[in-house]
């Protein structure tokens, strides 16, 4: 039997426990320039001095046009990615692992901040030109429901998506040379590579477009560019929405994920992070109650051909939930989003429910509110 606080190995990195920080923006770049500030740097050192095992920072837009918001981090630049570095070196001094969320936001991109109402913003309002898969915008919605008009979506052409492929690149390489471990490429939630997986959102003819292969295979090139420069013994995971939650349309389906996870397999990625929805409005599960997420995640392990891990993300808010997950057998690895806001000392607190402070260091400094 696996046990929480079990080490995991993938290539030559030790996850020293199975709790993960799930990445969770931020909106917190003052300067609206992508650069990490203080924020970030205690949000992220806070979790590993709270005993995650793995440490995932937000969404980090690979180019100026994929942030969410004008306030998302970014790593399209040296000095953004120098901005991270001390993080890096802090969350790894905690016994942690550093990872990053390397992101691109398609058509949900250009917006303002969830607490400034997430509306559309236009070039002329502090906002930048939106490009997807196709041309049609997200269907944005004021608070009772009316369509409210917003800036277009290009479609992209070949020039553009070989553009994003390059920057996911070159962004990975930046956050290998910025202290990362982990590259966790963002697949999921309605944003640029969903949008090509899912026909929701792909209505291209092309390449890129129409059945599982082209739909699929941005996701692919951009993994493997990622894989081409991370280093050979570090992990590249893939956070994949595992359903578009739509049994009315074409859409991305569970056994689309569990295909697509064997063909990520293929070229190098080591963990699936498999949550879901997000690609069109409705896209929702009915109700997001405990391990919501998690059924989906084992129908990936246990349908995929390939021995991936996969990682379960989604209502997990207690440590004998999180310990049951791994010690079933349904996932390698829980991970945790929402508690983190709430308890950054989760980990250390999990392992002293489960009385495994015997495999926990813990700093010294907080050893008299623990029991390690
Ligand atoms: C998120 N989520 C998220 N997901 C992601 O892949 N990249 C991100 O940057 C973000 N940003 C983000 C910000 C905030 C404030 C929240 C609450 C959530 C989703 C998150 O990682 C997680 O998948 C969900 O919150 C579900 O897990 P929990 O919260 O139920 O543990």
């Amino acid at each position: 039997m696996t046990d929480l606080f079990d080490p995991l190995e993938l290539r030559d990195t030790t996850v020293p426990n199975r709790v993960m920080v799930s990445p969770m923006c931020q909106y917190s770049c003052d300067a609206r320039d992508g650069r990490a500030t203080e924020w970030h740097h205690v949000h992220l050192g806070s979790r590993a001095v709270g005993g995650a095992g793995l440490v995932v920072a937000e969404a980090t837009a690979v180019e100026k046009r994929g942030r969410i918001t004008p306030e998302d981090l970014g790593i399209w630049n040296d000095d953004q990615a120098d901005a991270l570095a001390r993080t890096t070196r802090f969350v790894k001094e905690q016994g942690a692992v550093p990872g990053i969320q390397l992101a691109h936001a398609g058509r949900k991109a250009s917006t303002s901040r969830p607490w400034d109402g997430s509306r559309p913003l236009y070039p002329d309002d502090g906002g930048w030109e939106v490009v997807g898969p196709s041309g049609d915008p997200w269907p944005y919605e004021d608070d009772d429901g009316e369509r409210v008009d917003a800036p277009p979506t290009r479609e992209m052409d070949q020039g553009d998506i070989e553009q994003v492929i390059d920057s996911f690149r070159t962004a990975a390489e930046r956050a290998r040379d910025a202290g990362f471990e982990v590259a966790e490429v963002h697949a999921a939630h309605g944003y640029l590579l969903h949008e090509f997986l899912s026909p929701v959102t792909n209505h291209r003819a092309g390449d890129y477009g129409g059945d599982f292969e082209g739909r699929t295979r941005l996701t692919r090139e951009v993994t493997e560019a990622v894989r081409e420069v991370w280093p050979d013994g570090k992990p590249v995971f893939v956070r994949i929405s595992g359903t578009d939650w739509f049994d009315d349309r074409e859409s991305w389906t569970v056994e689309q994920s569990a295909r697509l996870a064997d063909r990520l397999a293929g070229i190098g990625a080591d963990l699936i992070d498999v949550s879901s929805g997000g690609i069109a409005p409705g896209s929702w599960p009915e109700q997001a109650g405990p391990n919501y997420q998690l059924p989906l995640a084992e129908t990936v392990r246990e349908t995929s051909e390939s021995d991936i891990a996969v990682g379960t993300v989604g209502g997990i808010t207690t440590p004998e939930q999180a310990q049951a997950v791994v010690a079933n057998d349904r996932a390698d690895l829980a991970i945790v989003g929402r508690q983190f806001l709430r308890d950054p000392y989760f980990g250390l607190r999990a392992a002293d429910a489960l009385d495994a402070t015997d495999e926990v260091t813990g700093p010294p400094q907080y050893r008299r509110g623990f029991g390690f």
